[in-house]
C-alpha cells in the first residue's frame, strides 16, 4: 500500500492505535450484592503532583495512600510534598459491587477548562479509566461540550476475588500495563507467577499489550475482625502499612511472616486507650517465657475499631520457640525521583534495602507518627523506569481522540 500524503498517513496510523486501544482488556469480577471490599489501584503519576493532589484525586485518606506505599509519613508538611511525575502508587480504593461488577465507584473528579474525556481518562487516570466509561458513568451525550468546574464519577477497575488467592489472603492490584511490559517481568516484580497471574485473568496466552488492565494479586496479611467492626476485612499488602481506628493504629505485613502486626500509631490525634485490659501491655507488646513445654507467649493484639472503640485482645499461647523482636517493613522517605535502576525490583527485600530494620515501632518524638526501618537509599515500591512514556503515550491517545473526532465530522 502506497501512502500518498501525511494526511492519509495520519489517518492509517491513528486508525491502527485506535484498533490497540479499542482492544485492551480489562479484567472483570462478576459480583451480587452490595457488599464492598478492599483493593489497590496501581496509579503514574502524570505530572508533579503534591501528595494531598495524589489523594484528592480518588478521594484517598493522604496517610493512608502514603502507608500504602511503605513512604515515610513522619516527614513535616507531608501533604504539600511534591511525587514525582512517572512515579508509581498503590492507591487504596473500597471496590463496590455495581451493576453486578466489581469497580471502584467513588472517585469523583472536578473539570478543568483544558480537559476532554480522553485526557481525563488517559493522562489524569494514567488509563485506569476510558473515555467511554466516564461518558457512560455520567450520561455525557456530547463529549465534546465538557463544563468547566462540573463533577464527574470516574468508575475505576478493581477485583477482590474473595480477597484469597490459592485460598491464601491476597489484595488485588488493578494494574494498567505499560510499554515494555511482559507477564513474566510482572510476576518477578510482584512476587507472583505467570500461572498465577494468567489464571485470575483467565488469559489464553501470556501475552499482553500496553492499557491492557490486569488483576495482580498480593501476598497479604488478612485481619480476624468482627463484622461489626468499621475495619472489618482490613488487609494490608505484604511489604507495606495500613492506618486504621482513626488514624489511632498503624499496621503492617511482612517481611519475616504474613501476620498482621498492630501497634499504636502515634499520629498527632486523641485516641482511647490502647493497652490490653487486664494487663499492662500496649497494643503490639508481647511478653515470652521459655518454659519446660516450649515458649510460653502473651500478646497483645488489635481486634478491630468497633463503635468508635478500639478492641484489643489478649492471648496467650505456647509456641515452639520465643520470638524475637518484631521486624518491619522497610520504609522510604516521600520519593523526589522516579528511580530508573529500580523497575525490575521496585520491591528491594530489607537485605537489599541495606537499612538496619529498626524494631522500635514508635516514633521518639511525641506527637508524630513514623514507621520504623528507614531506609532513604532505594526508590518507592512499585516505582518504575518508565516514566519517559507517561507523556509520549498519552499524547498519542490524545491524538486518537481528535482524529476520532474529525472522522466523525467528516462521515
Ligand atoms: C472466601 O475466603 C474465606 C477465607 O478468607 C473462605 O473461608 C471462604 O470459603 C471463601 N469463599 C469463597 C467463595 O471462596
Ligand atoms: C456485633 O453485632 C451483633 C449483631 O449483629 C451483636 O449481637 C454483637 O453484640 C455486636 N458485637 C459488638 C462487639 O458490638
Ligand atoms: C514478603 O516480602 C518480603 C520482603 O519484601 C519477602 O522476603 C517475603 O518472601 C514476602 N512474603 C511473601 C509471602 O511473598
Ligand atoms: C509496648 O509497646 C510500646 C509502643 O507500642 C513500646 O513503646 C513499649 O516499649 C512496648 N513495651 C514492651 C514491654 O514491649
Ligand atoms: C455504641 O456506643 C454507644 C455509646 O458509647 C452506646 O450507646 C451503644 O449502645 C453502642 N453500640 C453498640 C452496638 O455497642
Amino acid at each position: 500500500m502506497v501512502v500518498e500524503n501525511p494526511l492519509s498517513l495520519f489517518f492509517l496510523l491513528s486508525l491502527s492505535l485506535l484498533a490497540g486501544v479499542a482492544m485492551a482488556k480489562s479484567t472483570i469480577e462478576p459480583c451480587a450484592g452490595t457488599d464492598s471490599c478492599p483493593s489497590l489501584l496501581g496509579y503514574t503519576l502524570y505530572t508533579d503532583l503534591k501528595v494531598s493532589e495524589v489523594a484528592a484525586l480518588f478521594q484517598a485518606d493522604p496517610v493512608a495512600l502514603l502507608a500504602a506505599n511503605a513512604i515515610d509519613v513522619s516527614v513535616p508538611d507531608l501533604e504539600n510534598r511534591i511525587l514525582p511525575a512517572g512515579l508509581f502508587l498503590r492507591v487504596p480504593a473500597l471496590c463496590s459491587c455495581s451493576g453486578g461488577i466489581r469497580r471502584s465507584i467513588s472517585t469523583r473528579y472536578t473539570v478543568r477548562p483544558a480537559d476532554t474525556l480522553a485526557s481525563i481518562a488517559t493522562s489524569v487516570y494514567a488509563g485506569l479509566a476510558s473515555a467511554d466509561q466516564i461518558q457512560e458513568a455520567n450520561s455525557i451525550s456530547d463529549p465534546a461540550a465538557l463544563d468547566a468546574g462540573s463533577t464527574l464519577v470516574v468508575p475505576l477497575p478493581c477485583t477482590c476475588f474473595n480477597s484469597t488467592d490459592n485460598f491464601l489472603p491476597a489484595v488485588y492490584l488493578s494494574y494498567v500495563v505499560q510499554p515494555g511490559d511482559s507477564v513474566l517481568g510482572l510476576a518477578s516484580r510482584y512476587a507472583t507467577t505467570v500461572t498465577d497471574i494468567m489464571n485470575v485473568n483467565s488469559m489464553g496466552s501470556p501475552s499482553i499489550r500496553a492499557g491492557d488492565i490486569l488483576a495482580i494479586p498480593l501476598p497479604a496479611c488478612a485481619s480476624m475482625f468482627s463484622q461489626n467492626a468499621s475495619d472489618y476485612g482490613l488487609i494490608v499488602a505484604n511489604g507495606t502499612y495500613a492506618i486504621t481506628a482513626s488514624h489511632c493504629v498503624q499496621c503492617s505485613c511482612g517481611p519475616g511472616n504474613l501476620n498482621l502486626y498492630c501497634t499504636p500509631a502515634s499520629l498527632a490525634v486523641s485516641c482511647s486507650s490502647m493497652q490490653c485490659t487486664n494487663s499492662n501491655l500496649m497494643l503490639g507488646n508481647f511478653t515470652s517465657q521459655q518454659t519446660s513445654a516450649g515458649c510460653s507467649v502473651t500478646s497483645c493484639s488489635y481486634g478491630g475499631f468497633a463503635n468508635g472503640s478500639i478492641i484489643t485482645t489478649l492471648t496467650t499461647s505456647l509456641q515452639p520457640q520465643c520470638p524475637g523482636k518484631h521486624q518491619f517493613p522497610p520504609v522510604i522517605p516521600p520519593p523526589t525521583t522516579v528511580l530508573h535502576d529500580s523497575f525490575l525490583s521496585p520491591s528491594p527485600s530489607p537485605a537489599e534495602a541495606g537499612g538496619t530494620i529498626t524494631t522500635n515501632p514508635k516514633s521518639s518524638v511525641p506527637g508524630t507518627f513514623t514507621f520504623p526501618g528507614m531506609s532513604p537509599a532505594y526508590g518507592p515500591v512499585g516505582s518504575t523506569s518508565e516514566a519517559s512514556f507517561v507523556h509520549p503515550f498519552s499524547h498519542i491517545l490524545y491524538f486518537v481522540a481528535s482524529s476520532l473526532f474529525l472522522v466523525s465530522l467528516l462521515s
